[in-house]
């Protein structure tokens, strides 16, 4: 069983990220920008939101942190969008998930400048993603495509089972999955709540992704010898020995899991630092496209 280094491999891309930052700013260029928009103060948000900045300033990136009560108007959240569209030192921008429940994320997403949106979410994105043009694709499923690249996992024609159909992960990903590309070319099946007898389906899985939220709940019996495990779970569940209070808990049962795969990503240091190295990747693509205008 080969263990996916996230943590190792987000590392490694990001000091690439930062050795093009510098000859960016050896060529006279200004570094990218990233904005980020965070609305309240849940726990996994703030942590996000920080790691980001601080990837930020790992990459030679510039930030901006842009922080709201949980009590701001739908109009004023779209003002600031719309500044930020216009703001040239800007290369990109997120608004953090989820937001409260007054305002409605579709619209705030719509209102971003597709050109802006580093986090893939606008529809203009999905949509050339979903048919293979250029675009922003979101972090997470990006962020995956690479660790498989970078571990050399063969996908063309594997059986990928992905758990979970959110539009951040699920549906992106089994997008991706099924293109004619390399990671992708595979046998894509989503399995979602409505699914049945789904460890008959996972357990003719090459590939599992299992994005649900739900912890713990890929068990051994739904895995077939040789697996490729991706855990894209990040579930807080409570842990009193441990001085926050909780502990991160992927989608998998990892201690049970682990020996029949292949390869197998851990909770935490698997995906999640590849998440916010793709936003990296994506910001400084976003750059190059405002300073190629
Ligand atoms: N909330 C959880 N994941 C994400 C993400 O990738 N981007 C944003 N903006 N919010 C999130």
């Amino acid at each position: 069983m080969i263990l996916i280094d996230g943590k190792k491999t987000a590392s490694d891309i990001r000091q690439e990220i930062a050795q093009q930052v510098m000859t960016m700013t050896e060529n006279g260029q200004r570094p990218p920008c990233l904005a980020a928009i965070l609305v309240g103060h849940d726990g996994g948000s703030e942590t996000y939101v920080a790691n980001k900045v601080k990837a930020c300033s790992e990459c030679g990136f510039t930030s901006r942190l842009i922080r709201y009560e949980d009590d701001i108007t739908q109009d004023q959240l779209l003002e600031t969008i719309a500044e930020l569209n216009k703001d040239p030192e800007v290369d990109g921008f997120i608004v953090q998930l989820p937001l409260p429940p007054h305002i409605d994320e579709q619209t705030i997403i719509e209102a971003i400048d597709p050109s802006k949106d580093v986090d893939g979410f606008h529809p203009v994105n999905v949509g050339r993603m979903s048919i293979g043009l250029p675009c922003f694709i979101s972090a997470t499923p990006a962020g995956i495509l690479d660790l498989l690249e970078r571990y050399n996992i063969d996908t063309k024609g594997k059986n990928c089972v992905i758990l979970g159909r959110s539009n951040i992960v699920g549906k992106p990903m089994a997008s991706l999955m099924m293109q004619k590309a390399y990671p992708g070319n595979a046998t894509v099946t989503v399995c979602h709540s409505a699914s049945q007898n789904i460890k008959e389906i996972t357990r003719r899985a090459d590939i599992i992704i299992a994005a649900m939220g739900r912890p713990a709940s890929v068990t051994a019996d739904m895995v077939k010898d040789g697996a490729v495990i991706i855990d894209v779970g990040t579930t807080r569940v409570p842990d009193a020995s441990r001085k926050s209070g909780f502990r991160l808990s992927g989608d998998v049962d990892f201690e049970n899991v682990a020996p029949k795969c292949s390869f197998i990503t851990p909770v935490p240091g698997g995906v999640g630092p590849m998440t916010i190295t793709r936003l990296m990747k994506n910001t400084l693509q976003a750059a190059q496209l405002h300073l190629n205008r």
